[in-house]
């Protein structure tokens, strides 16, 4: 059976495209399946990509919406089994954290704990990597607890940061990898293969003599090294 899944987002949803391409491409062999994308914004360029593939949306409530419905009564109208944030700006509430422990990912674009927390978002976040000096960032997978980023990391992967890069072109770099990590940690964790009592990781990245190098857990897929060296143009 395969788990039924709300992808939330407030953005321009490439997460959540990368996400169903991904799972196009497994077919039957998927985990899960997206039916219904939720965002607290009603311009998210995430559900008009919904819409196109005609998966239902939803306007979740905030000031700006209060006559919508809640996430939680969103979930259960779609019977949901995992929460996927993908790019969700906005909090998740207590009562939904506690009620779906363990069913609710995030991915962050750079490697927790650092440069996480709250208002760290967007180019914040890219910036705050390049002042500080840093020479490799990344990607974390990981599950929501009630902090912003401190749950607990699913999967991790380095990405270098150039002498030119801008907060632009670092985010682009991060976004690429995200895409090739994060439908695989759906994936995973959907399929019930990556549990929060069963931390084993997705994969793991280091930078040596300033290349990435992958160790990566037999379950997975072995085109994941080949495709994130593909993404950051090795
Ligand atoms: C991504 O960088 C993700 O890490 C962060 O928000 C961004 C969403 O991008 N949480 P998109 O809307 O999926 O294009």
């Amino acid at each position: 059976m395969t788990a039924r899944i709300a992808v939330l987002a407030s953005g321009g949803g490439s997460n959540l495209q990368a996400i169903l391409e991904h799972f196009d491409r497994l077919g039957e062999r998927r985990g899960g399946q997206v039916v219904v994308v939720a965002s607290d914004r009603a311009g998210a360029g995430a559900l008009e990509r919904a819409m196109s593939r005609d998966i239902p949306t939803s306007l979740i409530a905030t000031d700006k919406y209060p006559d919508r419905p809640q996430l939680e009564d969103v979930l259960r109208e779609y019977s949901i089994d995992l929460v996927v944030l993908a790019g969700y700006l906005k909090l998740v509430p207590i009562e939904v954290v506690m009620s779906h422990v363990g069913r609710i990912i995030n991915i962050h674009p750079a490697l927790l704990p650092s440069f996480g927390g709250p208002g760290m978002y967007g180019h914040r976040v890219h910036q705050a990597v390049i002042d500080s000096g840093a020479t490799v960032t990344g990607v974390t997978a990981h599950f929501v607890d009630n902090e912003y980023d401190r749950g607990r990391i699913i999967a991790q992967w380095p990405v270098p940061v150039f002498a030119a890069d801008d907060a632009r072109t670092l985010a682009a770099r991060v976004l690429r990898v995200e895409h090739i990590v994060y439908p695989r940690v759906v994936d995973a964790v959907a399929s019930g293969r990556t549990t929060l009592d069963n931390p084993c990781m997705l994969g793991v990245g280091a930078v040596v003599d300033g290349r990435p190098s992958f160790t990566l857990l037999p379950h997975e897929d072995s085109r994941l090294a080949e495709n994130i060296e593909l993404a950051l143009g090795h």
